[in-house]
């Protein structure tokens, strides 16, 4: 099937191309269910090339999802995706709207949530990319945690954000969306608009939106949860402090990251990984994450893991 990219129509790639994890799906889009994601490239701001080496790396192994925001360093980890990614390579980019770049403010992002604001963001991902148009967008609302909540005059009402999404889809702007930092209510109201995928923070530590996860499963919407190894920030549980992943690691002869990684591939079908990384071995590691199998017993002891 075709996908509008740098001006030009490309071939998508050949589905018998092997995809780290298997081949999951972002609506018409088969993808590796291994996927990337670009958050902690802003940390190679001053490394340029070891960037764009990782990004290459990525698409060598197989990867062709990765998830990016324009907000990530005001453009700068859109710009790597530009000058690292070639149509040729297939990759679905799957970028966020919902926030803008906030340079010297005390985040270093701000929300963005209302309809005008939501289609500035889409021109503003589709220079920072250079695409023509933007194949699968998330609109990242702030009705859940972690981090910050919509507050004030940002709290604006998804009806009306919905209604801006599918206009942007039937101009061709934007091919396909999904919802995240939502709760039950949210994504009942976005299921009858065609969302492919929900983006909550979801671990085997951060299992609260379980509920929701089966929802989106039941309607065929694919899960792709951030911090699925429980994120870089400081305070948020991790799945590599888990004595029992790292037992489980030492008998398999993996590290604990890779079973983090390896039981949300085996947890739920519709679970597509983009964990994120500065470090091509951990980028390798992580790739490698997707073959790993699990007898019953390994995985009934990963299940007991406490949450939070
Ligand atoms: N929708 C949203 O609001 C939202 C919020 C946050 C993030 N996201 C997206 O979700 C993606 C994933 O979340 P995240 O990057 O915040 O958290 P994450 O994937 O749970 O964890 C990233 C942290 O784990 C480390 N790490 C990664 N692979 C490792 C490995 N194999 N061994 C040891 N450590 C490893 C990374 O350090 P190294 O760099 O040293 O490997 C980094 O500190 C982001 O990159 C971003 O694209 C979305």
């Amino acid at each position: 099937m075709p996908i509008f990219s740098r001006n030009r129509v490309v071939a998508m790639p050949d589905i018998t191309t092997p995809r780290p994890g298997g081949i999951g799906h972002l609506g018409e889009h088969a993808v590796s269910r291994v996927g990337y994601g670009a958050m902690q490239l802003e940390r190679l701001r001053h490394d340029r090339p070891t960037a764009i080496a990782l990004l290459r790396r990525a698409v060598e192994f197989g990867v062709d999802h990765i998830d990016t925001a324009h907000f990530y360093g005001n453009g700068f980890v859109n710009g790597l995706l530009r000058e690292a990614i070639t149509p040729a390579d297939g990759v679905t980019i799957v970028t966020k709207i919902g926030a803008d770049p906030n340079p010297g403010g005390p985040v270093p992002l701000r929300f963005a949530q209302h309809p005008d604001e939501l289609r500035a963001s889409v021109e503003a991902n589709l220079r920072s990319l250079d695409l023509q148009q933007l194949p699968v967008v998330l609109l990242r609302r702030a009705d859940a945690g972690p981090g910050m909540k919509a507050q004030a005059d940002q709290v604006v009402d998804l009806d009306d954000q919905l209604e801006t999404m599918i206009a942007l889809r039937d101009r061709g702007k934007i091919g396909a969306f999904g919802i995240g930092s939502v709760g039950a209510e949210a994504l009942r109201r976005s299921i009858p608009a065609g969302i492919v995928f929900v983006q909550n923070a979801y671990s085997m530590v951060s299992r609260e939106d379980e509920a929701l996860l089966e929802s989106s499963a039941a309607e065929n919407i694919a899960w792709v949860p951030f911090f699925p190894l429980g994120g870089a920030f400081a305070g948020f549980p991790k799945v590599t402090e888990q004595p029992v992943v790292a037992q489980a690691a030492q008998r398999l002869g993996v590290t604990s990251a890779q079973i983090g990684l390896a039981w949300l591939l085996h947890h739920n079908s519709h679970i597509l990984l983009i964990p994120g990384t500065a470090d091509i071995a951990h980028l390798a590691a992580n790739v490698a994450a997707g073959a790993i199998e699990f007898d019953e017993c390994t995985m009934a002891e990963l299940d007991t893991v406490p949450n939070g």
